[in-house]
């Protein structure tokens, strides 16, 4: 029958050195089917995805694919075999045009045995059509933005006519427009009979497109079911080993002084007349559609970019614009969005990344040893369950969401009176999403005032003690937690407003 797997793998194992990344990789995807792999941060779902693109090989177990036993030694040998791989971070080369990306390493010849660009172009026009793209396909892929970054991988794969699709969490960066185009393609690809494979920490895309979902834990397949068959608690269940009750456990803090307060803010072009305070011991939440200017008022507010008019003040005196040094000193320190890319030394160990940013304070009697470093950053590492064989394992080699949780950690470490965090636990699972949260309300009861950019809604509802909305660069409401419902933030995340105060 022509419904057998087209990918399967039964007990494939993967080590590297004294950690075992992969115990039990198991899953079987049929084609014309949308197949969800979930689990915790580290619960080996990436290294899965690599031995099945070929970037690692495996160390036991069972690898078929279109029913032969396969062994790929490298992604030109997958690619070949019919595989394309969407990883979070496109891998585009940004000085290329959009149709020389897709068609990298096998441009059509034309008869003069030059490449035939015209041949290009149709193909690229032809693949757009179909996919229902508007991308101009002669410019740079410099400067696309990551959503259109991904969509053109995908017509990569689609040209290379790909009998299986893997997406590592392509969504995290994406706001629901582009979320809901990437799912039109994705079901038309399997309505084409593909088989794709889709990776994600946020359920309700799992349940929207996903027709059979695998969890792993620990590094071991642990079951398969039809999505109808099971629900988000059992998946939660299966995934962590035990129930996850509280996934906002916000506690009534004691709310003191204004600590931060931003007055008039403007960057042409960028945000206008931005005006709000932080207190001591309150959440603040920044709502809004992805696009809507939050996370340049805090690169902003925190010295990152600079602004045109307006000023920043904390405890009562002024921070110059422009320097990050100077912000951190006054007290404040950003968690960025992009962690991987602002954050985190990759090469370096996980204890030199979370004592990063206060390595002269620890230094303060002009030595600073590796024993004290590690004392340090220990306490952090434990706080947030950061699993990593040792301090000195280096950060490239620790899933995403580990990677992630690095960076929250080095941040923290500098015990800021404001701490402003950009997607607190975007990419993280649910198991430690309710550990941030505790980690946060528990910060804000010692008198830590937080701005919290997030962009999921049921975070900010049961996080913030206030809603401060944004949309098109401007803060079109401000909503206290005993009024803020997904109606309210979303109506001023997408209707304009006079009375912005
Ligand atoms: N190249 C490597 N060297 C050493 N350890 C590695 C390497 N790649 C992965 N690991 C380890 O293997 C384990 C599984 O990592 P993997 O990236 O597969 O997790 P994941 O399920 O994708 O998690 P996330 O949801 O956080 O992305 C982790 O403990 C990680 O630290
Ligand atoms: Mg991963």
């Amino acid at each position: 029958m022509s419904s057998a797997p087209v990918l399967e793998l039964r007990d494939v194992q993967k080590a590297f050195g004294a950690v075992i990344a992969l115990r039990s990789g198991t899953i079987a995807v049929d084609p014309g089917s949308i197949h969800a792999l979930v689990g915790e941060n580290g619960a080996g779902k990436s290294t899965l995805v690599k031995i099945v693109a070929g970037l690692y090989q495996r160390d036991g177990g069972d690898f078929r694919f279109k029913g032969e036993s396969v062994d790929f030694s490298s992604t030109a040998q997958s690619k070949a075999a019919g595989v394309a791989v969407i990883y979070q971070e496109p891998t585009l080369f940004p000085d290329l045009t959009v149709t020389e990306n897709i068609f990298m390493g096998r441009q059509p010849i034309g008869r003069l045995g030059r490449i035939d660009r015209r041949a290009m172009r149709h193909e690229v026009e032809r693949l757009f059509t179909r996919l229902g793209v508007t991308i101009d396909p002669d410019r740079p892929a410099e400067g696309l933005s990551i959503a259109d970054q991904q969509v053109i991988e995908i017509a990569k794969a689609v040209s290379l006519d790909a009998s299986l699709l893997i997406m590592d969490e392509p969504t995290a960066a994406l706001s629901g427009i582009e979320v809901e185009r990437l799912f039109a393609i994705a079901r038309s690809l399997r309505d084409e009979g593909r088989a794709l494979i889709f990776i994600s920490h946020r359920f309700d895309e799992v349940f929207d497109l996903c027709d059979t979902v695998t969890v792993m834990r620990d590094g071991a397949y642990i079951a398969t079911t039809p999505i109808a068959e099971t629900n988000v608690d059992l998946i939660v269940r299966q995934m962590v080993g035990r129930e996850v009750t509280d996934l906002f456990p916000k506690q009534d803090a004691t709310i003191g002084e204004t600590v931060l307060s931003v007055e008039g803010l403007s960057s042409p072009g960028v945000f206008h007349d931005i005006t709000f305070r932080v207190r001591a011991g309150e959440i603040v939440g920044l709502a809004g559609l992805v696009g809507a200017g939050r996370s340049e008022v805090a690169r902003a507010v925190f010295g990152v970019d600079p602004y045109r008019t307006g000023t920043v003040t904390m405890h009562g005196k002024p921070v110059p614009g422009g320097s990050p040094t100077a912000a951190m000193r006054s007290g404040l320190a950003l968690v960025p969005e992009d962690r991987r890319k602002q954050g985190l030394v990759v090469e370096s160990g996980v204890g030199h990344n979370i004592t990063l940013a206060i390595r002269q304070r620890l230094a303060r009697f002009g030595l600073l040893t590796s024993a004290m470093e590690n004392r340090a950053a220990q306490v952090w590492a434990t706080r947030l369950e950061v699993k990593a064989h040792a301090l000195d394992t280096a950060a490239a080699t620790l899933s995403g969401g580990n990677q992630q949780k690095v960076v929250l950690a080095k941040w923290l470490a500098t015990e800021p009176s404001v701490l402003i965090i950009d997607e607190p636990t975007r990419g993280i699972d649910v198991g430690t999403k309710a550990e941030v949260h505790r980690l946060l309300s528990e910060l804000a009861g010692q008198g830590m005032g937080i701005l919290m950019i997030s962009s999921e809604l049921p975070e900010v509802l049961g996080m913030a003690d206030r809603v401060l909305v944004m949309r098109e660069g401007r803060i079109t409401a401000e909503i206290d937690r005993a009024d803020a419902t997904s109606e309210s933030v979303m109506f001023a995340a997408t209707h304009s407003s006079e009375q912005h105060s």
